[in-house]
């Protein structure tokens, strides 16, 4: 057993936690056990509408008027992943990807449904068992590379001789051993993600979700984290949930590709890409379930978005977000 790997079994006995899969990749990379179930998810938000030329009350001199209404971003939303499984989610901006994973994340917790991760209830609050890393890693700027991955294993109360182990297990894995004294603002943007990804995972989730972590990246480093990404998920066997505007990028990460759609406010069409890894983004078999999914997609992606036909237009401060792209434009 490797240093590591004693470590963590240590304090997995201490804090109740599962074990470190570092140690046991080979023996559940096959497993079918399902580590999260969402079960009939839903969630709502309540808003304004501008009606022109309605009866209603509240009309102005405009001859429009103001309705409250729901809006129904996820309707009875159900999903099930395995241990290990990296799960991608794509679908058009505003279609409750974000909110999806706030949820399990226990950002947002106003919502209907059950939600299992490894077969207890979760509690409707953050927990170190599902963590999330954003589009920016939200990194703290005053702490070096080593203190950012170490701050929760601190916050854990881990010792300091244990929780150097860890801490140096972790960077290596994301190769920035030679950079753990660094500050943040010496870092590249990849380089800010790997952290990220190292400061999640040396808390042991039993899920990790990634809500755009590469969307602020050029290409290159997009790549780059791919690679970096596929070889962290080999070692580790985490179950990954992870959001993506790029189709192309959805298809060659994941082990499943699932389309949200905002008409149903649910899952539309799910992907199984059952390819070795690691994969060559233009693969045939990646380029035919991309453009498979991308003509899946292209009503929703049209101009008159399903919120705009469903609600009209929205007249709360808190406007939707109903940035449209081309589908096309996702195989760059
Ligand atoms: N606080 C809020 N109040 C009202 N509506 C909200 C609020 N937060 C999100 N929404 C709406 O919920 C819907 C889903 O938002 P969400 O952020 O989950 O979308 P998304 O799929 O992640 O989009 P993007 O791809 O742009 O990140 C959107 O229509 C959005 O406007
Ligand atoms: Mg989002």
């Amino acid at each position: 057993m490797s240093s590591v790997e004693m470590v963590r079994g240590e304090e997995d006995a201490r804090t109740n936690k599962v074990t470190d899969t570092d140690t046991n990749t080979n023996a559940s990379k096959n497993s079918e056990k399902e580590m999260v179930i969402l079960e009939n998810i839903s969630k709502a938000y309540n808003g304004n509408k501008t009606n022109r030329n309605s009866s209603n009350v509240n009309t102005s001199r405009s001859g429009s008027s103001t309705v409250l209404f729901e809006h129904i971003v996820l309707d009875n939303l159900n999903l099930r992943i395995t241990e290990g499984e990296f799960v991608t989610i794509v679908g058009p901006s505003g279609c409750g990807k974000s909110t999806l994973l706030n949820i399990l994340a226990g950002i947002d917790t106003s919502y209907t449904g059950k939600i299992l991760i490894d077969g207890a209830s979760i509690k409707r609050s953050p927990d170190t068992d599902r963590i999330i890393i954003f589009q920016e890693g939200a990194l703290f700027p005053w702490l070096t590379v080593y203190e950012n991955i170490e701050f929760g294993l601190k916050i854990a109360k881990i010792s300091k001789e244990k929780r150097r182990e860890i801490v140096m297990h972790y960077i290596d894995l994301v190769q920035l051993t030679s950079f753990a004294h660094a500050f943040v603002h010496q870092l590249s943007g990849g380089m800010k993600q790997r952290v990220a990804i190292a400061r999640a995972l040396v808390l042991n989730p039993k899920i990790l979700l990634m809500d755009e972590p590469f969307a602020a990246l050029d290409v290159q480093t997009r790549r780059m984290l791919y690679d970096q990404l596929v070889k962290i998920h080999e070692k580790t066997n985490k179950t990954i949930l992870f959001v993506t505007h790029n189709i192309n990028e959805a298809v060659a990460l994941g082990d499943r590709a699932i389309i949200i759609s905002p008409k149903i406010a649910g899952i539309k069409k799910e992907f199984k890409i059952d390819l070795p890894r690691p994969r060559q983004l233009d693969h045939p078999l990646i380029n035919s379930i991309t453009n498979a999914i991308i003509e899946e997609s292209k009503e929703m992606y049209t101009s008159n978005s399903y919120f705009t036909s469903r609600y009209g237009n929205y007249s709360t401060e808190s406007k939707p977000d109903l940035e449209l792209e081309s589908p096309q434009s996702q195989l760059a």
